[in-house]
Formats: C-alpha cells, structure tokens, sequence
C-alpha cells in the first residue's frame, strides 16, 4: 500500500511538472507577466499588491515561470501549494521585503489560484 502511494505521488509530481501551462501570459524575458486580463476580478487587489510588490528585487517573470513550469528556477525545488507558503514566509522575513503578513496571506492565496489555473 505505500509503496502505491510512492507511485501515485511520483506520477503526481511527473505529470504536474510536464503539465501544459494554462495561465495566459503576456510580454518575454523581463516584461514577462500573467495577463491582467485573464485575473479574476476576486483577485485583482492580490493581483495588484504583487504587482507592487514582488518585483522589487526581481521581475515578475521568476514568479510566472514558477507558476508554469510546478518548478523554481533559482533553487530547482518544486513550486507547489506548500512552497507557496514557505516562500511567503521567507519573504516575508527579509528585512527589506516591504510587506506584512495580511499582504503576504493575499498573495500566497493568489498564487495558490495562479498554480489551480494551471492546472485545469
Ligand atoms: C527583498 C527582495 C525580494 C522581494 C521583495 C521578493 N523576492 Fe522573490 N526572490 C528574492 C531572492 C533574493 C530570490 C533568490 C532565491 C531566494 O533567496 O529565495 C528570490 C526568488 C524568488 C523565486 C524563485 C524561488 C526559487 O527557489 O527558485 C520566486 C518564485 C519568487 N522569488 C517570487 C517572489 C514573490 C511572489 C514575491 C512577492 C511576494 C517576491 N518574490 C518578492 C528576493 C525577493
């Protein structure tokens, strides 16, 4: 029985990181973002405040192939639900990271609709 869980879960993670991206995207390399457009209006304030905020220190790109790809580009972990969290976390622990745990809370939950988009 768990050795079929293993299996499960390994074919989960497979799939899920192959998975077609379904996000609509506009703009390459730096100018690279999720189409505004294609935003649920419920979303549109999270979507604004990391749109402020999440491209500080780097463009919005990283976050969008991140999204895409079920991958993070810089460390290789998987970008799923619980990375999500975690990075929402890390963030907001760095010392110029500019944001609060409400902010933060928004956009992890906006992201974890970005990643369900994805999916579908
Ligand atoms: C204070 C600067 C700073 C801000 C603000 C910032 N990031 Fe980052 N981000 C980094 C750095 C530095 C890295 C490189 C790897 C690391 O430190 O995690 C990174 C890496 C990433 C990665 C790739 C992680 C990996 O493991 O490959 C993603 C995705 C990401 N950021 C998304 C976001 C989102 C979403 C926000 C807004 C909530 C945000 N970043 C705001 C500095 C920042």
């Amino acid at each position: 029985m768990k050795r079929l869980m293993l299996l499960a879960a390994l074919i989960t993670l497979v799939t899920s990181s192959l998975a077609e991206a379904r996000i609509k995207v506009k703009g390459r390399g730096d100018n690279m973002n999720f189409d505004p457009e294609s935003i649920e209006a419920t979303f549109r304030p999270a979507f604004d405040l990391m749109s402020r905020k999440c491209i500080k220190c780097h463009t919005m790109g990283r976050t969008v192939i991140s999204v895409q790809t079920g991958r993070a580009p810089i460390t290789g972990q998987p970008f799923n639900k619980q990375a999500v969290k975690a990075y929402g976390i890390k963030m907001l622990r760095k010392p110029n990271s500019d944001m609060n745990k409400q902010e933060i809370r928004d956009i992890v939950l906006l992201l974890n609709h970005l990643l369900d988009e994805n999916m579908k």
